[in-house]
């Protein structure tokens, strides 16, 4: 039987997913809501909000849609697998994505940290405090060293973490917290040991039972060359990363992945779909720094291209429970994912500027639209994060130039990028 599947989501990650996806035997009919530009050269694009679960549910009961793939965190976290599982029309929906529950692994830092405790994942000590225990969050500030990690408890659209060398400011940025820099977001904050080391990202496809470990990914979060500037959504990624050897998977494997998925059906959680880990290696150690539910963001553009096997016939098996008949095949092949942003991002920028593509495909590389709209025919900007390129490559240094050379042909009003992804990964082995 062949699936009509509906893709959630409108970024770069949406359409990579879509693009994998799209390349299975297993796919009947592709929808994506609301998709991009991008998807829509693979997918049937449906305009709608994320927030509104009964539309969603009206286009999966009357499109026919056999599986729903959810790409980002606020509709996890706002429940959208317990509403869709509470629509009698939808008794045989499969859905990648975890309930409510589970999705507060990513939607509460303080619930993360008290759930890595029980399971005795590795991770950076912590305490956690609200406004009422101000005097006390300062006490435990002075027992750490700088610098000072504070975490918004909620979803702050990934700038909910601050990292300040000088006490006298993390103090105050606390009391910012607690009066409403992050909103609600900040209505608790975890304040933790720093971790130092390189980062990584790691992703699993679980059925709450079983999983496949995905290929990781590192990505590149400041907006400047060398690691400078503003943090964004993510200016590049690269899959496989050197430090991540055989070694390294087998510590982040049993320090942390199994744990996890044992904490995840030990809670009693409907955990079936992705979870990424963000790792930090220190000295050889993986430490978790966050669980996301959901996949990342430009890794994802990274990760798909180099998963060879079939990922809609995993996704089944993940939504049935049944992932242990599965095995992953994933490329030795470098993948490196490049963003092209607009001008002024990640602070106020303009959109609506037209951009002009390459007229040809080239082999072994994939432009992913991230913040791209149709307007009068024409493609053009609507987002910071514009759009991606994947280029895959026998090491760091060819995909490399493929990925610069297809981006050099790329165009529009203000666009910027980083130019030394994965520059930094050259010098490892
Ligand atoms: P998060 O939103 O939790 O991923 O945090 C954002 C970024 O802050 C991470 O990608 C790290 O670069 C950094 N970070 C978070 N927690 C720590 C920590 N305990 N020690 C060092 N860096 C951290
Ligand atoms: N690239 C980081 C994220 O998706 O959260």
């Amino acid at each position: 039987m062949k699936l009509n599947v509906l893709v959630l989501g409108s970024g770069g990650r949406e359409n990579a997913l879509a693009w994998k996806i799209s390349h299975s035997p297993a796919l009947g009919n592709l929808y994506c809501l609301p998709g991009n530009p991008g998807t829509s050269e693979m997918a049937v694009n449906i305009p709608g909000k994320l927030s509104d679960f009964k539309f969603i549910a009206d286009t999966i009961a009357e499109k026919g849609i056999d599986m729903v793939v959810v790409g980002p965190e606020e509709p996890l976290v706002k429940g959208i697998r317990d509403y869709l599982e509470g629509d009698s029309r939808l008794g045989n929906l499969m859905i990648i994505g975890p309930d409510k529950a589970g999705a507060a692994l990513e939607g509460s830092k303080e619930f993360a940290k008290k759930f890595m405790d029980k399971y005795s994942i590795p991770t950076a000590s912590y305490a956690s405090f609200t406004e009422k225990e101000y005097d006390s969050a300062i006490s435990f500030l002075r027992t750490l060293p700088p610098p000072y990690v504070l975490k918004a408890d909620g979803l702050a659209a990934g700038k909910g973490v601050l990292i300040i060398n000088d006490f006298d400011e993390a103090a105050a940025s606390l009391k910012e917290m607690f009066g409403g820099k992050f909103q609600e977001a900040g209505n608790t904050v975890v304040i933790e040991q720093f971790l130092s080391g390189i980062e990584a990202s790691a992703f699993i496809l679980t059925d709450g039972e079983d999983y496949l470990i995905l290929p990781e990914a590192k990505d590149y979060k400041r907006i400047g060359d060398g690691d400078t500037g503003l943090n964004t959504g993510g200016m590049g990624a690269v899959s496989p990363v050197p430090f991540f050897d055989d070694s390294f998977r087998k510590k982040v494997e049993e320090r942390i992945i199994i744990p996890t998925v044992r904490g995840l059906k030990e809670e009693g959680f409907k955990y079936r779909g992705f979870l990424f880990i963000g790792l930090m290696n220190c000295g050889g150690d993986p430490y978790v720094i966050e669980y996301n539910v959901r996949m990342g963001d430009p890794e994802t553009e990274s990760v798909m291209v180099r998963i060879k096997s079939d990922l809609l016939a995993h996704l089944k098996a993940a939504a049935c429970g049944e992932l242990s008949s599965q095995r992953i095949t994933v490329t030795d092949e470098t993948a490196l994912t490049l963003v092209a942003v607009s001008g002024g991002y990640p602070e106020a920028y303009k959109k609506g500027f037209e951009i002009s593509l390459p007229s040809e495909k080239a082999s072994d590389t994939v432009i992913f639209h991230s913040g791209t709209a149709f307007s009068g025919g024409k493609v053009v900007t609507s987002g910071g994060r514009v759009l991606t390129v994947t280029a895959l490559g026998g090491g760091i240094e060819s995909a490399r130039e493929k990925a610069y050379k297809i981006l050099s042909g790329i165009s529009f009003e203000g666009i910027s990028y980083r130019n030394d992804i994965g520059k930094d990964l050259m010098t490892f082995k």
